[in-house]
């Protein structure tokens, strides 16, 4: 039962693969750069498989799940996708991406045909506030409006950064009557008690905005991130000036090369000490139900939730398109390291 993790020596690619073979899964690790890829395999003792992605179906025969840690994913994820479907290979990913989690919920009924599972975003984006949504769907079934926020420290890794910039100029996203509605960054702004006292927060376009609706039915979503207000007006009044801007090659790829040589990612101490405070409202107009969760930092989180993710796979996979919460239940959170919740 052999897990073949690409993009094994991405920053979260390898702390994943460290972890899964710390777990003895038969792990395979796997990316397109020869010289990486042997390094890797010899220094973690498990089996290396150098290939790009238009050569992915020829090396997934024997292959039971892969777990892609390859992004920004809206480059990566179709040729594994079509290759998994190929091969009857399931596919997990830790895309945040919306656009990616939509393309992939595209595939279900063929992922069904195929007896494959595909389950986008098992890292910290959606894994917990994906599981609030399943429970407050539990706590409140008639609900129709969710909104679900957080609150992280710390800092982030070249591949989020590089991540965030293809997506820069896209501007915000909610979703109305079932529908994904473009709406400007930042567009609503409220006080929000994360679990720490109440934070200036505002809508940014995160993956639940696509998977909250497939977890919960819920046709009305918004996500809040924990942001000062300065900020939030600037990114709104801002953007109308600015996406044109950010959305032209040039600028994209200066960003990218920049942000490739100056960021890396959390030290080691900051993943152990870091936490971050994830925050749910269901409501149908009459009632309103909240529940929150604290959680290790998100980097720390997305190791632990998609190691998790890919033995729970291994061991017995639905078939067909899932989220987190769907495919392990809303608890599925709780079982991982150092989860307060819900409360
Ligand atoms: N869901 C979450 O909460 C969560 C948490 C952490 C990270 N992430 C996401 O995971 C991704 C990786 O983050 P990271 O910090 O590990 O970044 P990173 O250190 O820059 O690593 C990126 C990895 O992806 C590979 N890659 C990128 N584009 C590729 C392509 N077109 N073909 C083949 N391989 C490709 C890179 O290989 P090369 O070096 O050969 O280019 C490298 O192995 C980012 O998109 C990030 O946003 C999500």
């Amino acid at each position: 039962m052999s897990l073949l993790i690409y993009g094994a020596y991405g920053y979260t690619g390898e702390l994943i693969a460290e972890e899964a073979v710390d777990r003895d899964l038969d792990v395979v690790v796997a990316g397109r750069d020869k010289r990486k890829v042997r390094d890797l395999a010899a220094r973690l003792n498990c089996k290396g498989r150098r290939f790009d992605l238009d050569a992915a179906a020829d090396n997934l025969d024997d292959i039971e799940a892969v777990l892609n840690c390859a992004g920004p994913f809206v480059e990566t994820y179709e040729p594994l996708v079509e290759a998994c479907l190929e091969t009857g290979t399931h596919y997990l990913d830790i895309t945040g991406e919306l656009s990616v989690f939509e393309a992939i919920a595209e595939r279900d009924r063929e992922a069904e045909k195929a007896g494959v599972c595909l389950l986008p975003g098992v890292g910290f984006d959606v894994v917990p506030t994906d599981c609030l949504a399943g429970h407050l769907h539990d706590m409140h079934p008639s609900a129709d409006e969710l909104r679900l926020g957080f609150d992280p420290s710390g800092t982030i890794s070249k591949g989020t950064l590089a991540s965030v910039i293809e997506h820069l100029d896209e501007g915000g996203k909610v979703r109305r009557d079932g529908r994904l509605v473009d709406v400007p960054p930042a567009h609503k702004r409220r006080y929000i008690d994360f679990g720490r006292g109440e934070r200036s927060a505002a809508t940014i376009p995160w993956g639940d905005v696509s998977t909250a609706y497939y977890t919960t039915g819920i046709e009305n979503i918004e996500v809040y991130t924990a942001m000062p207000s300065e900020a939030a007006i600037a990114l709104k009044y801002g953007s109308g000036i600015v996406s044109p801007v950010l959305g032209a090659e040039p600028v994209k790829g200066a960003l990218q090369t920049l942000a490739k040589t100056v960021v890396s990612g959390p030290s080691e101490k900051q993943r152990r000490e870091g936490v971050c405070y994830v925050w749910g409202e269901a409501t149908d107009g009459e009632r309103t139900v909240t529940a929150r969760l604290k959680t290790p930092e998100t980097y720390a989180l997305t190791v632990d939730a998609a190691t998790t993710a890919a033995a729970r796979i291994l061991d017995d996979a639905p078939a067909g398109f899932e989220t987190p919460a769907a495919a392990f239940t809303p608890e599925f959170v709780l079982a991982l390291d150092g989860v307060e919740g819900f409360f």
